[in-house]
């Protein structure tokens, strides 16, 4: 069984001036037990996707399930298998982080014993020890979404819907939360995560889809995606680098100020000996997700030699 099943899922968001479409039919698997992420561009849809799927939005059309069970025709049955961490959620003020966990817990039906001892443990964990029983109003931004991650990802429901979870954690914080989040799937829970971090994605996914403006443009793993590149490694270079040494090396195209050259590793090390007789810097190594994204979502990145047809 799919932990999360979408079938021609629609949504148009309607007000008197106008209507927006964010969901354009999208069709998803998610298997049960893997760590997949959706990735795509703000305002692709993504949160809507998410907020349909735990029950909190009705779609305008099309099917979603998890874990089997209809979420627009039977949202308590789903609301029974799920947890979610929203885009943007804010703790109580005057709570503890050991009170959010706790009180979440006991909400959702865990007992008492059971409850603290699993406290004891996401806060560990999370390392928020030190914290533990500071008022929300007095905790950092980092910690406050710390907090709010923790208390959901104790629920250990079988299917955890995390967005934009680690968002604006510092790097530490984050792999904290990798740890956890990886300790929680090796017991069996699907983890449904959207993150703009795309070396997370790609440290954690076992399935991955893009979708962009509400239609899903890859649906895949990270292997997959990367292949779509058609190279598998690229030089980083200045973008002041003469364009005329660059020839034959590989495809050649701007990203943020700097120029990557896209090719195989015999292609990419024989760039690297030349930019060293040149005397120019240069970075070598595998294509990156981040990369791979931006080639395949990202219109204000573009090829050089137009109308190629190898990559995306
Ligand atoms: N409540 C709403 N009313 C009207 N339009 C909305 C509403 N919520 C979202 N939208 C629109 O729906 C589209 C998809 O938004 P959504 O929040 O799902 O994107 P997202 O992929 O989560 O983006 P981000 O990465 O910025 O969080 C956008 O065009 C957005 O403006
Ligand atoms: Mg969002």
């Amino acid at each position: 069984m799919k932990a999360v099943e979408a079938r021609q899922l629609v949504k148009v968001y309607r007000s008197r001036r106008k209507s927006t479409t964010a969901l354009r039919g999208i069709d998803l698997d998610v298997s049960a037990g893997k760590l997949f992420s959706f990735l795509g561009r703000n305002g692709a849809g993504k949160t809507t996707f998410v907020k349909i799927a735990s029950t909190l939005l009705m779609p305008t059309g099309g099917e979603i399930s998890v874990l089997g069970h209809d979420v627009v025709n039977d949202p308590n049955s789903a609301r029974k298998e799920i947890a979610v961490v929203p885009q943007g959620i804010r703790p109580y003020w005057h709570l503890t982080p050991k009170e959010h966990v706790f009180h979440y817990l006991r909400f959702r039906g865990v007992t008492r014993e059971e409850a603290k001892s699993r406290t004891e443990w996401i806060i560990r964990d999370m390392g928020l020890e030190e914290f533990a029983n500071t008022p929300a109003l007095q905790l950092s931004g980092g910690l406050k979404q710390r907090t709010m991650v923790a208390m959901v990802l104790a629920s250990t429901a079988p299917v955890l819907f995390l967005d934009e979870p680690t968002i604006g954690m510092d790097p530490m914080a984050r792999r904290q939360v990798w740890r956890v989040i990886e300790n929680i799937r090796s017991k069996g829970s699907t983890i449904f995560l959207t993150t703009h971090y795309l070396d997370e994605a790609e440290r954690l996914s076992e399935e991955l889809a893009v979708i962009n403006n509400g239609e899903v443009l890859y649906k895949g793993d990270v292997a997959g995606m990367k292949a779509k590149v058609g190279a598998d490694y690229r030089a980083i270079l200045n973008r002041s680098t003469p364009h005329s040494l660059l020839e034959g090396y590989g495809k050649v195209m701007e990203d943020g100020g700097r120029l990557l050259v896209l090719s195989d590793r015999k292609g990419v090390m024989s760039l690297a000996e030349m930019a060293s007789r040149e005397g120019i810097e240069v970075s070598v190594g595998p294509v990156s997700l981040e990369e791979a994204f931006i080639l395949l979502a990202g219109s204000d990145s573009r090829t050089w030699e137009e109308g190629e047809e190898d990559g995306f």
